[in-house]
């Protein structure tokens, strides 16, 4: 009887534990229906503040092979809070792309920077964006951007090799913002003041993947790329 209840007993407690021990924070990322320009995003929300985030989004094309070139689509949510956000493609801010914003009346202004070291990013001409013609705007609570990057996705490496950004896996991302605002925010050059907070999010791609990437993109008033989601083009 004892041994009966003992083993119930501790049925019970297996149930109650945790069902897994690991420590390691998995990609997560929620798929996002964008029905103003019609993409599916992967979303990740970043805390910028104890009580306000940014909104990370990215679309990519479906049909896009690790080790193949692929444009995304980037989308972000800021608070009027943030003067700038940023996201560091690599996973930390020296060498490699940063998508660099700031809110410019209705049309937020997104610049393409790559850091040497800890210091003000400069002009990177790897990557270009290209404003989709909706999803850009600001309200009385929040900026939004969405624009078209081509080159976020691979970049020459410290080691003289190339990275790649799986399109369909997770990756770590660096991500900074800061209050302060640029003083000429309509430049796509211009001088970003140190963040207040810089931390990183695991992104899964998942979420993210569009059929129909190309036909998307001229709804919105952008061509595609050459290279985009074309899978017999190597760099
Ligand atoms: C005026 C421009 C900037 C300055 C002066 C600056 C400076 C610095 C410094 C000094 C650190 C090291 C902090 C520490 O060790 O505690 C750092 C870290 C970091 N910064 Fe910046 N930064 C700038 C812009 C950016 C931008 C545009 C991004 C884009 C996302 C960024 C992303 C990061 C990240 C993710 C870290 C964490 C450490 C790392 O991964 O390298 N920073 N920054």
């Amino acid at each position: 009887m004892h041994f009966t209840y003992g083993l119930a007993a501790l049925a019970g407690l297996a149930q109650a534990w945790p069902a897994t021990s690991k420590h390691s924070l998995a990609p997560r990322s929620t798929s996002f229906f964008d029905s103003e320009t019609g993409f599916t995003f992967s979303e990740t929300k970043a805390a910028a503040t104890l009580s306000s985030s940014i909104i990370y989004r990215i679309a990519q094309p479906s049909n896009v092979q690790y080790g193949q070139p692929y444009d995304v689509v980037i989308q972000v949510v800021a608070p009027n809070s943030l003067g700038w956000v940023g996201l560091a493609w690599g996973g930390s801010m020296v060498r490699n792309p940063l998508t660099v914003a700031y809110p410019n009346g209705q049309r937020p202004t997104v610049s393409s920077r790559w850091a040497t070291g800890h210091y003000t990013p400069g002009q990177y001409s790897g990557a270009t964006y290209t404003p989709l013609s909706t999803g850009n705007r600001s309200n009385g609570t929040h900026w939004q951007y969405t624009v078209k990057c081509t080159g976020c996705t691979t970049w020459s490496n410290n080691f003289g090799g190339i990275t790649w950004v799986d399109p369909n896996g997770g990756k770590r991302f660096g991500f900074a913002a800061s209050a302060s605002r640029v003083s000429n925010p309509s430049s796509t050059s211009a001088t970003i003041p140190v963040h207040d907070v810089y931390n990183y999010i695991s992104h899964s791609f998942s979420g993210g993947a569009n059929q129909d990437f190309d036909a998307l993109l001229a709804r919105n008033g952008v061509s595609s790329t050459a290279e985009a989601g074309n899978t017999s083009k190597k760099l």
